[in-house]
């Protein structure tokens, strides 16, 4: 076998046969899951951000995460923690403050990247399978350069995901005072959900372990560490399940809120 080392320069670093791929598995079927998925629910995310409608439920304060917080002049008082500063103009988004910052968490993430890569870009789309492009450059140069910039959505993200814990606090509301409901339910399973994506991230793995030459001398970030690394295993999986939940969490108030369906009350 010829290695890397001594390989003539210029020459192929794939082995030459005729076949594109010689796996004989349905090795598309991954990728053509991940761009069902990711396509749809950026669909769905999209028509529901430029709505502007639906995204509150004044009895129970209900809000979507989708348009949190509230920043635009024409959002309801309730759901607008940090002040109507924005014009209310149909193209920016209600949550413009920090859509932005969760679009580049998701965009920069390792696992998302390694899923677009795959699967929108072929690049390549599976092991062993040819590459869509003809040349490779890597996250070298602009404007993938950026994707080092992840550590720093990270930041973001965790103050975003504080933001929503906040929001569902402040949904144990009814007009009698407390009140707990389904929707309670839904907000909180969609929070914890969140914070266990935002702190398995590989970024946050490495603030809290990196840099550390005896783990003996650091017991508490050792702990938080190894916690962070249990669930750094399933980064993929929450990647996923939390676009799950985020859209069931926007779909549920927006149908409360549209009146579609009553929440369904187990407290006033
Ligand atoms: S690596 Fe996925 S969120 Fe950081």
């Amino acid at each position: 076998m010829t290695s890397t080392a001594t390989r003539p320069r210029g020459a192929r670093a794939r082995a030459a046969i005729a076949a594109k791929t010689l796996r004989t598995d349905r090795w598309w079927l991954a990728p053509l899951i991940t761009v069902i998925g990711l396509s749809a629910w950026v669909a769905y995310a999209t028509v529901r951000v430029f709505m502007h409608d639906f995204y509150w439920v004044e009895d129970y304060h209900y809000l979507t995460p989708f348009y949190s917080p509230c920043v635009t002049e024409r959002c309801v008082e309730g759901a607008s923690h940090f002040g109507r500063f924005l014009p209310g103009w149909w193209i920016i988004p209600d949550a413009a403050l920090t859509l932005p910052f969760l679009l580049l968490f998701r965009l920069t993430c390792y696992y998302y990247r390694k899923a677009y890569y795959r699967s929108f870009w072929l690049s390549p789309p599976a092991c062993a399978v040819p590459d869509g492009h003809k040349s490779y450059g890597g996250e070298t140069r602009f404007p993938l350069l950026g994707q080092n910039l992840h550590r720093y959505f990270f930041y973001a993200a965790a103050i975003i995901s504080l933001i929503n814990t906040w929001d569902a606090v402040l949904a144990f509301h009814s007009p009698k005072g407390f009140g707990f409901g389904l929707g309670n339910i839904v907000l909180l399973v969609n929070v914890v959900m969140l914070w266990a994506y935002t702190i398995s991230c590989h970024s946050c793995r490495h603030i809290i372990g990196g840099r550390l030459k005896h783990f003996s001398k650091h017991p508490v970030r050792y702990r938080a560490w190894t916690f962070v690394s249990a669930l750094n295993v399933r980064h993929m999986q929450l990647a996923w399940i939390t676009l799950g939940t985020l859209a069931l969490t926007d779909f549920y108030v927006m149908a409360v809120a549209a009146g579609w369906f009553n929440d369904l009350r187990f407290i006033n």
